[in-house]
């Protein structure tokens, strides 16, 4: 289940894995993950269709965030859309994303992970953030972002550099939750 072939960047095998619309999503205790993604250097088609097809793993999910390191790539690109049930979809994707400022205020969202199936963590972020990112065409913009969007870009971003959200938790519960995913992932067993 966890690809023991797979390259440690799989930047070059793009074009190949592009082919394919829904990126199969590397999930706990795959160590990938705690890799800290290196930035974006090129911003060209090869990009454009990754982009796309990770578009499209998030959506059939469903999740409303993943970061490229999710689908084996570890560089600092991610994907977002908060919109809610019922509402047009407002797709964005922000290459080499870097904080500009967080807010005072805080706000708790019980937060879930794609790369951490069935497991749930009340976690305080800062309630509003502004990144800085180019965008799909390679040009920089900011964005000041409140709500769910803003607690999906702080997700996303920890993605980038190896954090999960089990790291909000007590040690030993953190423990706990990485065992059992070894436990499934030695026994091959789909929990
Ligand atoms: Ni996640």
């Amino acid at each position: 289940m966890y690809a023991a072939t797979r390259p440690i960047d799989r930047l070059d095998a793009v074009a190949y894995l592009s082919r394919m619309a829904k990126l199969p999503i590397v999930t706990l205790p795959d160590p990938i993950l705690r890799q800290v993604s290196a930035p974006v250097e090129r911003v060209d088609d090869d990009l454009r269709r990754l982009i796309e097809d990770m578009f499209e793993t998030m959506y059939a999910a469903p999740g409303v965030g993943l970061a490229a390191v999710q689908v084996g790539i570890p560089r600092r690109l991610l994907v977002v859309d908060a919109a809610e049930e019922g509402e047009e979809r407002r797709p964005l994707a922000l290459i080499n994303p870097e904080i500009l400022w967080l807010s005072d205020e805080k706000r708790v969202y019980e937060e879930g992970c794609l790369s951490i199936p069935d497991v749930r963590v009340e976690i305080e972020r800062p309630a509003r953030v502004r990144v800085r990112f180019l965008d799909k065409e390679g040009v920089q913009q900011e964005l000041e972002a409140s709500g769910l969007l803003a607690t999906a870009i702080q997700h996303e971003i920890d993605h980038l550099n190896g954090r999960l959200i089990i790291d909000f938790l007590s040690r030993l519960k953190r423990d706990m939750i990485v065992r059992k995913f070894k436990k499934q992932a030695k026994g091959g067993v789909a929990a």
